[in-house]
């Protein structure tokens, strides 16, 4: 019922113009938002819903536009040579193993048969030297104009930590910290690419904003645990996407369940199913879990991500399930 009613109401509106469908006991609410009110769509739509079995009353409320609108569009973007696709990996809050997904997520996306590039964004703590295995070396240029990408893995990548001391904290603030992932982006020979994958800063400030308008981002995969906590922080990641005109390709739970390494049993330790509700909500794709599991840790410390370390692993074939996804969505 739910569907037709909703098939009904988007033949009259736009996606955008319908704010909420509401449906309780018989009665329909569909809220519209900025939208001028038609009398002779409200009754045609109106006598159209009741046609469905069941339904006794259907209201048409409009409301005024969102207040927040979308961001003015920034002015010259960023090229990134020989790169086809950009998504770009991002949390609300950090700590939620969006490099950990970021890092797998790329080696899943090789394993598609396309060709990744993945570069750490992440200015307040790369880890992606750490996670591939090349900390503490220094990228090497050929022409001195422009540093040849790390070819370590199955993967070309790039790190913000190259230029950043890791035990020494250095607090870039905004276009100190863009100019320097810019430069870093653009003077790097990437190859041909079909897909970069950026491990975005996490959060939803005016940095990350700036990288959303600058760079042409095809689509944000959102990381988030299944605690409330970070469920809201990622929401308004959601929410700043979506300002900024980047659709989201959807979200991932990490640290879905705990699996014990001894036995295999499960437990729900943060409660589980949280994120793929908040999905739904928000009308965005849920793109899958990921569980906590210490051999997922101790590889990415190793630098040998799980993808790379267990290829059979069920872990691998999670993440390899998620890059399906998210290849298909691109296309
Ligand atoms: N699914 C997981 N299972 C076990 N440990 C994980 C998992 N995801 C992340 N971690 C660990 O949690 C810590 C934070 O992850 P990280 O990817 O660095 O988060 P972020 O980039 O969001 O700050 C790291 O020590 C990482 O190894
Ligand atoms: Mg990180």
């Amino acid at each position: 019922m739910e569907e037709d009613i909703k098939a009904i109401v988007g033949k009259y509106f736009a996606p955008e113009e319908i704010e909420n469908i509401g449906i309780f006991n018989g009665r329909v609410i569909v809220t519209l938002q900025n939208v001028a009110e038609d009398r002779e769509k409200n009754t045609n739509l109106e006598n159209e819903i009741k046609q469905i079995p069941g339904i006794q009353k259907v209201s048409v409320i409009y409301t005024a536009a969102k207040k927040t609108l979308p961001l003015k569009q920034e002015e010259g973007k960023w090229v990134v040579q020989g790169v086809k696709k950009i998504i770009a990996v991002a949390s609300g809050k950090g700590g939620v193993g969006k490099s950990t997904t970021a890092v797998n997520l790329a080696l899943a996306l090789a394993n598609h048969r396309q060709k990744i590039a993945l570069f750490d964004a992440d200015i307040y703590g790369p880890s992606i030297p750490t996670m591939l295995g090349y900390e503490g070396i220094a990228p090497i240029s050929y022409d001195g104009k422009t540093f040849e990408a790390f070819d370590y893995a199955s993967i070309k990548s790039m790190s913000i930590g190259t230029l950043i001391d890791r035990n020494t904290p250095l607090i870039w603030r905004g276009a100190k910290a863009c100019g320097a992932i810019e430069q870093l982006l653009t003077e790097v020979n990437w190859g041909e690419i079909d897909i970069m994958v950026i491990d975005m800063p996490p959060g939803t400030g005016d940095i990350q904003i700036t990288l959303s308008q600058k760079l042409n981002i095809d689509g944000a995969v959102i990381v988030s645990t299944p605690q409330d906590i970070a469920l809201i922080d990622a929401v308004k990641g959601v929410n700043m996407f979506s300002r900024v005109n980047v659709p989201i390709l959807g979200v991932i739970e990490n640290m879905s369940y705990y699996v014990c390494p001894h036995c295999g049993a499960r437990a729900d330790i943060f409660g589980h199913a949280g994120a793929q509700q908040t999905a739904e909500k928000l009308g965005v794709p849920f793109l899958g879990e990921i569980p906590l599991h210490i051999d997922i840790r101790s590889n990415a410390d190793n630098g040998t991500p799980i993808v790379m370390a267990e290829p059979e692993s069920p872990f691998t074939k999670a993440y390899e399930d998620i890059a399906a996804k998210i290849i298909a969505e691109l296309e």
